[in-house]
């Protein structure tokens, strides 16, 4: 009897060795769950793991560069909170935040800190004669970011492979989105969901073409797409130099236009999310914060930041 259950188990322990083994391979597959998933691209925790070669081609990867313009106000926070909460799960991206103000704040120096993936903090004023309603916005704070990216890369040495995309602070972005941009070769499109009074808006694509855009807004727009429709290659970003936002003559919604028309035409577009039948990226506004109860001095026994 003992003999036989003895053989039992020998004949069971290979499959339970087996199966632990490829317990082990997945649950090493699986998302880094650390917190700075990327830091610096050696991926800091899970220190038993071998050396995988599957690093590798993570080394090649273009990065990311995300600009996000930023400016004080009550549900600020929360929405750089949402963003770094796709971002950090995003292998290589660069957050490149540009503050809308004179001095980097207190409350985005803390964020940034503890974002838990690579930032670079900029901040820069728009001038009070530029804060008006219909005025384009984030001109001067997209332009920070344009030039830090090309002063970094000055002193870099060529193929620098990189994307650069200008990621607003209240859109809703999809994982999939970072995927599709990063094979940018020069400039590439995609459909951007709730976003020109329709559901969404799109680029038409035919025979892998651009060749008109699907919108309800000033279809006339030479580059009918919004800020969160495109990216454009750090090589193009560094052989045209001088293509920046500008606040002479702009009109609102023209700021995209004009700017692409700096650096590509409309037949050079990549087009991406499945020849552009896929929104992966949301025009989401944030509602105005409601504050009618909110007292006008400090009544709290603590102070919060919000
Ligand atoms: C639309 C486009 O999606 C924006 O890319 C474009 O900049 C904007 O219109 C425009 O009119 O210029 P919309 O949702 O109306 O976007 O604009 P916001 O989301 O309010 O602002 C765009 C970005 O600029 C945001 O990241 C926001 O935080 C930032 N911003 C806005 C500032 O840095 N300063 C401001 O005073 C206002
Ligand atoms: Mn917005």
């Amino acid at each position: 009897m003992k003999s036989l259950l003895f053989s039992r188990f020998l004949l069971l322990l290979p499959w339970v060795l087996i199966v632990i083994i490829v317990l082990d391979i997945d649950s090493s597959r699986a998302p880094l769950p650390a917190l700075y998933p990327r830091g610096g691209g050696e991926g800091g925790s899970g220190g038993e793991r071998p050396p995988a070669p599957r690093r590798r081609p993570e080394a090649v990867l273009p990065t990311i560069y995300a600009i996000t313009p930023t400016y004080s106000r009550p549900v600020q926070k929360a929405e750089l909170t949402r963003l770094a909460n796709t971002f950090r799960q995003v292998s290589r991206l660069h957050w490149i935040l540009v503050e809308d103000a004179a001095a980097r704040s207190e409350l985005v120096t803390r964020f940034v800190a503890g974002a838990g993936l690579p930032c670079t903090h900029l901040h820069v004023p728009t001038p009070r004669r530029y804060k008006r309603p219909g005025l384009p916005r984030a001109t001067e704070q997209r332009n920070a970011g344009l030039a830090w990216l090309r002063q970094r890369h000055q002193h870099l040495p060529p193929p620098q492979p990189g994307v650069l995309f200008f990621a607003d602070d209240d859109n809703t972005y999809s994982l999939e989105l970072f995927q599709e941009m990063r094979t940018t070769r020069k400039v590439s499109v995609w459909p951007v969901g709730l976003v020109g009074g329709r559901r969404y808006e799109r680029p038409v694509v035919e025979n892998g073409k651009v060749v008109g855009w699907y919108t309800g807004w000033r279809a006339d727009r030479p580059f009918a797409i919004d800020m969160a429709g495109f990216a454009v290659s750090l090589q193009v970003i560094l052989s045209h130099p001088k293509a920046v936002f500008k606040r002479r003559g702009s009109q609102p919604g023209m700021q995209e236009s004009d700017f692409l028309k700096q650096i590509t035409t409309v037949e050079e577009l990549e087009p991406k999310a499945n020849n552009c039948t896929k929104v992966l990226v949301w025009h989401t506004r944030t509602e105005k914060v409601n504050l009618a109860n909110e007292p006008k001095y400090h009544l709290d026994t603590v102070n919060i930041e919000v």
